[in-house]
């Protein structure tokens, strides 16, 4: 039998992960994985932090702090939240550990003594007075195609055009602000156009197995032409190249990161690591269709060049996008429903939202979450059909059978039979399902088997049977839990908490005997033995009421609204500038603008990104709460002189009232800068 290593994309440790990472990757993992394990087939399910790459260090000089304060804080949440969610990794580890730095520099090293990198050197941008090379997220400049003049290196975020750096107008470093000059350094290339005429294309091209969203990226980029790319980058924040005279360098992130899935099963298995990646191994990347060019085609082209046996990727069963609430999730944007706060507001409803995702997985096209959605599917699928079936069995088998199982006695055999095949049609196609990576489909099956076990109670009514013919009663609650038994066994991948629930209240032992005998052959299991004592009856879901709906929405447009009170950063990302319709003077002299003082700022709880101003404005003093906390401190801001719109409608913060919104100019990094007058003058002046 073959060992299987299954991977799910490291998470960028510079934020929590939240329903778009977990529908997209992790969930869909796990059920596979759990799958596979119930099977009784040997399998390594790998995670860990990525905790190199640009954004970390983006987000660490926004607040002021080292990039490895940053992914600490976010490789801890992050872990205990897949945790919590039942995502049962067999390791989480993280790109700054030591194992890794180690497992990658090899990997390098191992390729360059193979002769396998081009050095060539090119001229990148510099900032002279940062005295460091620019990664492409630090040059901002005019956008070549539609004159956007806030474009990255990499990318316009207002035409969506991919772009190199060199292509911008008027670049800018986003540290200094000053025009990068250019400067020659020298770099190591994985010469891809070679690889994909030796290796890559019929690579792909045998891969007809692999999800049609995912074939069709990769093909795209094959017929585009694979050009070389840099394996080395000169920044500070990464793994450090291996050879002489390479300060200031470190492997490429995405050179790097995924050797993460190496190092991790290298932390977890010190010995044996090796048996998982070379031979007959098999190799499954989940991932989000982001990653899918790094995992078909840069990955494996590696692991190919690497050779010594090592396998390349089998399956990349890549997934779309989710929305939510007709908007795409962004974290710059605080649009998003992060995991570890459902974890914390909904303790308990681990399986709910594993249902709920598991349900709407964005298979093959972008799909979407709203929290109306959420409370039909929890109220009308898990409460309805399959808590209420399950509840009913137990309810009455405690009320007339003392909670025993009674007898079968063939009173309705027929029935029984045809219930069955119905059951083993849904374990069939569920098997298929599973085995195909349409996760959706499986779990809909799920559903399909508790409707199976509600219309046989339904239409054999043990309650109104028990009076005058208790054998009926019998036989019909004896099948009911057998079907709860196989409704126990079968929602182990999807949902596992409700598996251990259903599972202790029958008394199902031994537990991963009977699984496996189910899973194994696909198999529906038959009668529990008469006399087996049941456990206590025990609730599996309850309703979500509306006011949780509500309340939810409310906390998402309150989220958004925390970013309101930074006038740039409502719409456009960090960094770009929105271009407005014209307007008439008459609309501008609207705005009543005035310069106040700041006399008192204060941190507002359980909001990192607020803080509460009190402004002087000559006759009067205003509170503000304003979303620069993580810019500037309390004591940071005191004194300072800022434009206030006097006149904006009041709204109400994290139960503050705001008065007002004071005016902050937004640099290429991110940075907020107060806009104040040029010199001290009377609190209070009016601006026009
Ligand atoms: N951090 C990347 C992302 O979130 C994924 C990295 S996957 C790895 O898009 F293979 F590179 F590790
Ligand atoms: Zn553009």
């Amino acid at each position: 039998m073959s060992k299987i290593t299954v991977t799910a994309a490291l998470p960028y440790a510079n934020g929590p992960v939240h329903i778009g990472h977990v529908a997209g990757v992790y969930l869909p993992a796990d059920i596979y994985v759990r799958y596979l394990r119930n099977q009784g087939k040997e399998v390594l399910f790998i995670c860990g932090s990525d905790e190199h790459g640009v954004p970390i260090t983006i987000r660490a000089r926004k607040e002021g702090v080292t990039p490895q304060e940053i992914v600490d804080r976010f490789h801890n949440i992050i872990g205990k939240s897949f945790k919590d969610l039942g995502v049962s990794f067999d390791v989480y580890s993280r790109t700054s550990s030591e194992v890794h730095k180690e497992t990658a520099q090899e990997f390098f090293l191992d390729l360059y003594n193979k002769g396998v990198f081009t050095e060539e050197t090119t001229e990148q941008y510099f900032d002279a007075e940062a005295n460091q090379f620019l990664a492409d997220r630090y040059i901002v400049g005019t956008c070549p195609v539609c004159g956007n003049e806030n474009a990255y290196g990499d990318q316009c975020e207002k035409c969506g055009s991919t772009l190199s750096p060199m292509e911008l107008k008027n670049p800018r470093s986003a540290l200094s602000g000053n025009a990068p000059v250019l400067k020659a350094t020298k770099n190591w290339f994985l010469p891809l156009d070679k690889i994909q005429v030796d290796f890559l294309d019929g690579y792909i091209h045998g891969h007809s197995d692999w999800k049609s969203n995912v074939q069709g990226q990769c093909k795209s980029w094959l017929n585009d032409g694979l050009k070389p790319r840099a394996m080395t980058r000169d920044l500070d924040w990464g793994v450090k190249v291996p050879l002489q005279n390479t300060d200031g360098k470190v492997l490429y992130v995405w050179f790097e990161a995924p050797i993460g899935y190496i190092s991790a099963t290298r932390e977890l298995r010190p010995n044996d690591w090796k048996d998982w990646w070379t031979g007959d191994s098999q190799l499954i990347h989940f991932i989000g269709k982001d990653n899918i060019v790094f995992h078909c085609i840069i990955f494996p082209a590696m692991l190919h060049l690497r050779g010594d046996g090592f396998v390349v990727p089998n399956q990349v069963p890549a997934n779309e996008f989710l929305n939510l609430e007709g908007d795409k999730i962004s974290t710059s944007r605080n649009w998003a429903v992060w995991l570890n706060e459902y974890l914390e507001e909904f303790p308990g409803k681990q399986d709910e939202l594993r249902y709920v995702l598991g349900s709407i997985l964005p298979e093959t096209k972008d799909s979407e979450f709203t929290w109306k959605d959420y409370q039909t599917r929890v109220n009308s699928e898990l409460v309805s059909i399959f808590a209420n079936f399950v509840n009913r069995v137990m309810v009455l088998n405690h009320k007339f059978f003392d909670g025993k199982v009674p007898n079968s006695n063939g009173a309705y055999d027929e029935k029984k039979n045809t219930c069955r095949i119905e059951l083993q049609t849904c374990l069939n196609q569920m098997k298929l399902a599973l085995d195909e990576f349409r996760f959706r489909d499986a779990l809909s099956e799920l559903m399909n088997m508790a409707r199976v076990g509600n219309r046989f109670l339904t239409e054999t009514e043990p309650w109104k049977s028990y009076k005058e013919s208790p054998e009926y009663a019998a036989d019909a609650l004896n099948f009911s839990l057998e079907i709860c038994a196989n409704l126990a066994f079968a929602s182990e991948p999807f949902l596992p908490f409700t598996h251990q629930k259903l599972c202790a209240q029958l008394n199902l032992l031994p537990l991963e005997f009977l699984v496996q005998a189910f899973w194994k052959n696909a198999k529906l299991q038959g009668p529990l033995p008469a006399g087996h004592e049941l456990s206590e009856v025990a609730h599996l879901f309850s309703k979500v009421e509306d006011e949780v709906v509500a309340q939810q929405i409310n906390k998402l447009n309150a989220m958004k609204a925390d970013m309101v009170p930074v006038a740039n950063t409502s719409q456009a990302e960090s960094g770009t500038t929105e271009q407005k319709p014209e307007i008439q003077y008459d609309d501008f002299a609207k705005l009543d603008l005035r310069i106040a003082t700041i006399v008192a700022a204060e941190k507002v709880e359980k909001a990192d990104k607020l803080l509460k101003l009190t402004l002087e404005l000559g006759v009067e003093t205003r509170t503000v709460v304003s979303g620069i906390a993580l810019h500037y401190s309390p004591e940071e801001v005191v004194n300072k002189q800022v434009v206030l719109l006097a006149n904006l409608a009041p709204r109400k913060m994290r139960g503050i009232e705001s008065e007002g919104m004071i005016l902050m100019a937004e640099a290429a990094d991110g940075r907020l800068v107060f806009v104040s007058p040029a010199e001290v003058i009377g609190s209070g002046s009016g601006v026009s």
